[in-house]
């Protein structure tokens, strides 16, 4: 399927995490290993988010966070010192990651809404995180995050996301894990997310396929040029 989405498809994928936000979140548990993988990876290249000597080691921001588990609350129990803006188009998503957050609560702010919407200061950001989220936006819509993205990450500051592995201008599903859930996805394909990326003045420094039989996405580490 190659289809264009519909105008309200925000809405509409805001209604269906509403309505399949448990189904999603018990099905995914089988993904954890790979966030927490990468959440390794993450930490390992950006070693002021952990470091002792850092009054503060810097923001974090997690679009389309989910429940806030396992990336969020892991992240924040192993950086002591990280602040977090956590985003979730989903109103029941966003409840529960306030509940599964809340041992961190001074250090976390929540984001409801649309990630195209969010606004921070330029060079303000350590790292962004984007986990199985970004495929949700519109394809046209894809590269214009990564730029902003790209402007709001400090030099230095790394982007990990994941991304369809192959172009799709949009794929639906009437019923995904759910009666009501209705989503969309589309992607860039590799060549086309590398492109963006490099147009949003990110630096790759890994890029793979991982996934299970099931299904694969491109995995990006990127970074913002130091100067
Ligand atoms: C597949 S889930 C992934 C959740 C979480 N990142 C994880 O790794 O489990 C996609 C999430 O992105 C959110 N989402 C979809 N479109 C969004 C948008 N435009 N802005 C913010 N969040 C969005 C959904 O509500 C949902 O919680």
């Amino acid at each position: 399927m190659n289809t264009e989405p519909p105008p309200d498809v925000k809405e509409r994928i805001r209604a269906s995490y509403n309505a399949m936000a448990n189904e999603y979140n018990t099905w995914t548990e089988r993904h954890h290993h790979l966030r927490l993988s990468y959440l390794n990876e993450l930490l390992s290249r950006c070693p002021e988010l952990t470091s002792q000597a850092a009054q503060e080691a810097g923001v974090v921001l997690e679009l389309g966070c989910g429940a806030g588990k396992p990336f969020l609350d892991t992240l924040l129990s192993r950086a002591p010192t990280v602040r977090a803006h956590a985003n979730d188009l989903s109103d029941l998503q966003l409840d529960l990651a306030r509940s599964n957050l809340a041992d961190c609560k001074d250090r976390v702010e929540f984001h409801p809404g649309d990630m195209t919407r969010l606004d921070f200061a330029p060079g303000s950001l350590a790292a962004v995180v984007g986990l199985y989220t970004l495929i949700h936006l519109p394809q046209g819509e894809q590269a214009d995050m990564l730029r902003r993205i790209g402007g709001w990450l400090r030099p230095g500051g790394v982007l990990l996301a994941n991304f369809a592995v192959d172009e799709t201008r949009g794929t639906v599903f009437e019923n995904w894990l759910h009666e009501k859930g209705w989503v969309f996805w589309s992607g860039l394909g590799k060549e086309g997310t590398l492109e963006a990326l490099k147009g949003a003045g990110l630096d790759v420094e890994k890029a793979e396929v991982e996934g299970d039989e099931e299904e694969n996405f491109l995995w990006i580490i990127a970074r913002k040029a130091s100067s």
